[in-house]
């Protein structure tokens, strides 16, 4: 039986000041919830320790939004996966579409990230998502697998038990256009297809979350479809009230 997990991706919002008001919204309301969802928050790196430590003593699991492949060395600006994992994160999103398309992460970079975390200890979720103009020329599916492979095919069978996927179709991020729970089921019926090829048991086991533009308004019926695991998501995890209402929307 998979778990479901939503996770709240904070981009590069937020201040001390914000962070704190609103993680102290979030474990009030979810913090010791241990029958529902599993529920994680990403803030930006320099805010870690922070959460660390608001969210000490609660069921909310840390995260982080990027990592390098790397164990250490001249990576100016860059972080390890055994640093997050110093600070008690998780989990951390690998080849999330604004870094593919604003920072180059590719393909490969994105699988040894992934072997990266989970040598640390931490579970990466790797995004994977086609464009609007990909999916108008029925490329779709072709572009998932092609990431998805690439992860499945660098990392051992025994550390793939630690991945989560997460498919953020790239036209319905923060566009407020969400796929449609038939659209979002069919790619993850796909995914968990995809999976399946490398291994039945990580198929049966592996988390798929569905992003792009989920609400408190459309999560519950996302969520409620077969293959959809759970939620990442950006602009309403910044709000206390959604989050926690998207958060609650999804059975365990
Ligand atoms: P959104 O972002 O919920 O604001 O569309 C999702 C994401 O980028 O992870």
């Amino acid at each position: 039986m998979r778990r479901s997990l939503v996770a709240g991706n904070w981009k590069m919002h937020g201040s001390g000041a914000k962070i704190t008001g609103l993680l102290q919204a979030l474990v009030q309301a979810l913090g010791d919830e241990q029958e529902g969802a599993e529920v994680v928050v990403c803030p930006p790196a320099p805010y870690l320790p922070l959460c660390q430590l608001l969210l000490q003593g609660s069921a909310i699991a840390l995260g982080a939004q990027n990592v390098h492949a790397q164990a250490s060395g001249a990576f100016t600006g860059d972080v390890s996966a055994a640093m997050l994992a110093e600070f008690g994160v998780r989990y951390v999103i690998a080849g999330h579409s604004e870094r593919r398309r604003y920072a180059g992460d590719t393909d490969a970079e994105v699988a040894q990230k992934c072997e990266a975390a989970i040598l640390a200890g931490i579970a990466p979720i790797v995004c994977v998502g086609e464009s609007l103009e990909e999916r108008e020329s029925g490329q779709a599916e072709t572009v998932v697998a092609r990431q998805l492979s690439a992860v499945l095919e660098h990392c051992d069978s025994e550390s793939l038990g630690q991945l989560v996927v997460a498919y953020e179709p790239v036209w319905a991020i923060g566009t407020g256009r969400t796929a449609t729970p038939e659209q979002a089921q069919a790619m993850h019926a796909f995914i968990r297809h995809v999976v399946q090829e490398r291994s039945a048991w990580l198929a049966e086991s592996v988390r798929i979350l569905y992003g792009g533009s989920v609400t408190a308004e459309n999560a519950a019926q996302l969520f409620a479809q077969q293959d959809i695991d759970g939620g990442l998501v950006g602009g309403a995890s910044l709000k206390p009230e959604e989050f926690i209402s998207i958060c609650k929307s999804v059975g365990r």
